[in-house]
């Protein structure tokens, strides 16, 4: 059984927080649709991303100005091509658990 990494009541709309997870650091980003987790790494030079803005379901990074989107790690726009890594999110009790996609959700 993993540990929570976050309370939800922590994560306000609109907000980010930086946890740690599987030896990385991953962003969480609480929109309308839900709370979604992506590296916290920009996939073009590696900018902490965290230092950016979500704007809706846009994750901007602060370096360069790519734009991802939060809810699958699509890189959206330029210089960025590549996507970001997303972990899957679970909401028990008002915690807030990561898992790594692919793997036991545990
Ligand atoms: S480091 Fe993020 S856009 Fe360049």
């Amino acid at each position: 059984m993993s540990d929570a990494v976050l309370l939800e009541a922590d994560l306000p709309m609109g907000g980010i927080k930086v946890v740690e997870f599987a030896g990385k650091e991953v962003l969480l980003g609480r929109i309308s649709s839900g709370i979604y987790a992506v590296d916290n790494l920009c996939s073009h030079a590696e900018e902490r991303l965290a230092n950016g803005k979500l704007k809706g379901h846009r994750l901007i990074c602060p370096l360069h100005g790519a734009a991802f989107d939060i809810r699958d790690g699509s890189a959206l726009t330029r210089p960025a091509t590549k996507p970001l890594s997303t972990y899957t999110v679970r909401i028990e009790n008002g915690e807030i658990f990561l898992g790594e996609p692919g793997k036991e959700n545990s």
